[in-house]
């Protein structure tokens, strides 16, 4: 009976502990730092330069940073097939793992992907740097005007 209960009770813990690490790991999933009620996935720091028809990284890598004629936008790097991170080359995004392309708006070009790449919401902090949130999707003719 001694030996039952203690297995019981490694089994509850065991199962506590993977509970817990289940919902530290849903809670984490954007892997943003938050300002107050924002969720910051990637900053642009205000010094960067970009050209129109261009894109950079943010300091995170996690937010592409795209730049046109009407004003800047922010595109989640994450490829929506199968969530590897897309790469820019030669004026539109690839994602390296099945070779879905993307047009520089983050809309489907080619490949086995059935969604765009989302557009998120960009703005400014008091520093004048652009601060990505990957949790709030906005819509793909959204612009930052600076
Ligand atoms: S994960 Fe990007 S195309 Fe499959």
């Amino acid at each position: 009976m001694g030996t039952k209960m203690t297995r019981r009770k490694f089994i509850s813990v065991v199962m506590a502990a993977v509970g817990l690490l289940t919902l530290k790991g849903a809670f984490s999933f954007t892997s943003g730092s938050s300002q107050g009620e924002k969720i910051v996935t990637d900053i642009f720091p205000s010094a960067q330069p970009i050209t129109i028809g261009s894109a950079v990284l943010g300091r995170r890598e996690m937010v592409w940073l795209v730049r046109d004629d009407k004003g800047y936008y922010a595109l989640d790097r994450r490829c929506p097939h199968l969530g590897c991170l897309v790469k820019w080359e030669e004026g539109h995004f690839i994602c390296p793992c099945h070779h879905s392309k993307y047009q520089v708006d983050g809309s489907i070009f080619s490949g086995p992907t059935g969604k765009a790449l989302a557009a998120v919401k960009l703005e400014l902090d008091e520093k004048g740097n652009m601060i990505a949130d990957t949790s709030q999707i906005v819509s793909r003719q959204w612009r930052l005007k600076v």
